[in-house]
């Protein structure tokens, strides 16, 4: 008789041991299973704009496939990209200070596996964007969460960011305009961070700028705000949000030319480097014209002003006017409190999309409970449809 084989059961490595599919992968999921089931599902969770790639962008790739730009590239980047990055980018800088990546994603990455030693601090002030904190868990670090509520415009104060740093801060991650709320913080407010910084040399800002282009005020980068930081700045951007370029995964970062080397080495053992062709693209994107740019942030910024008044009106819910990017991020605690049959703002959701096939991403997501999280990166016929969704949940609530 031979002996029966059993299959070694499948184990994942400890440091991916504590992420979850995210929290948003399994509502998009849960709305699809509604879908398939013949309901009507409207989302407004995903997180890129919705409109299509400008058609002159799209252009400059085919003529980079058609001239044979399909090898692979220097591992950080083109040097036309690089060079018209450092150009583009607030500040003084050389392609030296440049990495392209694949995605904002990729950059931010590629820094904390550059530089984060097992259980080296990062802060991360809530809300936040989850990868933030599911980047740092995988290599290793250890995310310091500061809660930033909206009663201090969702914004960390210089004496919450003195409290935070300890002898193991590394880096502090700041996201302006922030997803989920849309905050931006204004030069004045990054100085006063600044010299909280100055004091702790060993600290090193993050700066995620890829909503600069979708501002609805005057937007500071903590690269010209924070010059004192210069040595230590990491600023992160890219092509995806601004202008429509999501699928094309192109991300940048700039900072100090060593940790852009140490990033490039990271990066030249996980993909080689971006896509040949994208890189062609995001070019054309930053050299050509780009008044789509300007026309679009008007477009989201009358989409915001619908949402913000429907909004506010909905009884129970409380949402401040964002700044910027494409996200309200309104208060749902006062619905949850007046009503027994809701338990939290995960419980807010599931009912929004049993009752009206309405999918918003629930707070807690992003470290804050309490609030969910609605894109207005939609046509306002499905905004307004999803407004009166919104409204007669919370009354189906009662
Ligand atoms: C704050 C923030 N940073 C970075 C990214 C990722 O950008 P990319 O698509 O270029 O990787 C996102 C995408 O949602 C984001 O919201």
């Amino acid at each position: 008789m031979t002996e029966q084989m059993s299959v070694p059961k499948f184990t994942k490595a400890d440091r991916i041991s504590g992420m979850a599919l995210s929290q948003i992968v399994q509502l998009s999921e849960a709305a699809n299973r509604r879908r398939a089931a013949g309901h009507d599902v409207l989302s407004f969770a995903t997180g890129e704009p919705d409109f299509p790639t400008p058609p002159h962008i799209c252009e400059a790739a085919i003529i980079a496939m058609k001239k044979g730009d399909t090898r692979y590239t220097p591992t950080a980047g083109t040097p036309a990209l690089r060079d018209a990055i450092a150009r583009h980018a607030h500040g003084d800088h050389g392609p030296e200070n440049v990495i392209v990546s694949t995605g904002a994603k990729q950059v931010i990455a590629n820094a904390f596996a550059a530089t984060l030693n097992p259980g080296d601090e990062v802060i991360i002030p809530a809300p936040y964007w989850s990868t933030y904190v599911d980047t740092v868990q995988l290599f290793e670090g250890a995310p310091v969460i500061v809660n930033c509520d909206a009663s201090q415009g969702f914004k960390i104060s210089p004496a919450q960011l003195e409290n935070a740093i300890t002898p193991r801060t590394r880096w502090v991650m700041l996201n302006s305009p922030s997803n989920p709320t849309g905050a931006v913080y204004s030069s004045d407010e990054l100085a006063a961070l600044e010299t909280v910084l100055l004091r702790h040399p060993h600290v090193w800002l993050l700066s995620d700028e890829i909503y600069e282009h979708i501002c609805y005020v005057p937007f500071a980068s903590c690269a010209t705000a924070m010059l004192g930081l210069s040595d230590r700045l990491l600023v992160v951007n890219g092509v995806s949000k601004a202008h429509s370029m999501t699928g094309w995964r192109i991300g940048w970062g700039v900072g100090s030319p060593a940790l852009i080397e140490a990033m490039t080495t990271v990066q030249g053992q996980i993909t080689s480097g971006a896509s040949s062709i994208s890189q062609a693209a995001a070019l054309a994107a930053l050299e050509m014209a780009s008044d789509h740019v300007d026309t679009r942030r008007a477009t989201f910024r009358a989409r915001r002003d619908i949402v913000i008044d429907r909004l506010n009106a909905v009884d129970g819910i409380t949402c401040p006017e964002p700044d910027g990017a494409f996200y309200v991020f309104p208060s749902c605690a006062a619905l949850i409190s007046a009503n027994t049959s809701l338990s939290d703002d995960a419980d807010f959701c599931r009912h929004a999309l049993e009752t009206e096939g309405l999918v918003l991403v629930p707070g807690r997501a992003f470290g804050m409970p309490g609030h969910f999280r609605m894109s207005f990166a939609y046509g306002e016929t499905d905004l307004l449809n999803g407004l009166d969704r919104l409204n007669d949940a919370a009354l189906a609530a009662k």
